[in-house]
């Protein structure tokens, strides 16, 4: 059993845990997830490790409450304890030690994933800029942790209730015109968001990273649901990534199958049955 020691509510969909397991803290490393289970009943669900403190032997896991998992999950609370928490998975986040200037973007509940890999980045000692979008100002969250391993950090909000008004490509944009030189963008969010990060960097051939753990389904490398193609290939994100070059993936593909299962989840929450 995995005991929760800190829980805090970052806004009203999305929870910080910090979760006892100190043979995952000990090896985690930016860009690896976790599979958690509450119960015996419960679905096992992949999250990605949004930090980790060795010496505490804590690992921290940040979650929109969006399916009957994550609202399980939620209604545990500082001191109870979890069933199944297993880890750390996938491969981690590469960290081109030859880079010096890196801009790191997060969309929405993306941003729980894009900081630590921001995080690593400053820790390895490359500099770092960070484009943070969210719908708006109430939703924003991780402001002073991504401000406390940045060089700059620009939030966008898509109503102007915060930050900038608009899209985080329309800033990538704006910096990359005023001149700014990144040897690499990462981007984490929705799909649509990192298909048009990638189109972005494309022109200037600035290598990007997209994060796929948005479309991880079970984790397991078994039911299928996060295969993606990359430079023509068949990958399974949970597997072969999360992260895989942005320029090589088939975004329009993988939107067309990730709408099927939008559908598809839908239809089993009218009708189990389905
Ligand atoms: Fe199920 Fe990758 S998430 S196979």
């Amino acid at each position: 059993m995995y005991k929760i020691v800190r829980k805090r509510a970052l806004n009203d969909s999305v929870t910080l845990m910090e979760v006892q397991a100190p043979h995952i803290a000990k090896k985690a490393k930016a860009g690896q997830f976790i599979i958690f289970r509450v119960d015996e009943q419960g679905e096992r669900v992949p999250l990605t490790i949004a930090d980790y403190d060795r010496e505490a032997g804590t690992v921290t896991i940040i979650y929109q409450i969006v399916g009957a998992s994550t609202k399980l999950l939620n209604t545990l609370e500082e001191g109870d304890s979890i069933l199944d928490f297993v880890g750390p998975l996938g491969v981690p986040t590469h960290i081109d030690p030859n880079a010096k200037r890196v801009c790191v973007i997060g969309g929405g509940v993306g941003t729980a994933i894009a900081y630590p890999q921001a995080k690593a980045l400053h820790n390895a000692g490359i500099a770092v800029d960070m484009i943070a979008g969210f719908r708006s100002k109430d939703i924003v969250i991780l402001e002073d942790e991504m401000k406390a391993v940045t060089d700059h950090l620009y939030i966008m909000t898509d109503d102007g209730t915060y930050g900038e008004k608009g899209l985080v490509t329309n800033k990538l944009q704006a910096l990359i015109d005023a001149g700014e030189q990144y040897d690499e963008v990462i981007a984490i969010g929705p799909v649509i968001m990192m298909k048009f990060v990638a189109a972005t960097t494309k022109p200037y051939g600035i290598k990007t990273l997209v994060s796929l753990n948005p479309i991880m389904v079970d984790g397991t490398g078994m039911c299928g649901g996060c295969r993606v193609k990359v430079g023509g290939q068949m990958k399974f994100a949970c597997v072969d990534g999360p992260d895989f070059d942005g320029h090589e993936v088939d975004f329009d593909e993988l939107m067309h199958r990730n709408s099927f299962y939008k559908e598809r989840e839908a239809a089993d929450r009218e009708d189990p049955a389905h």
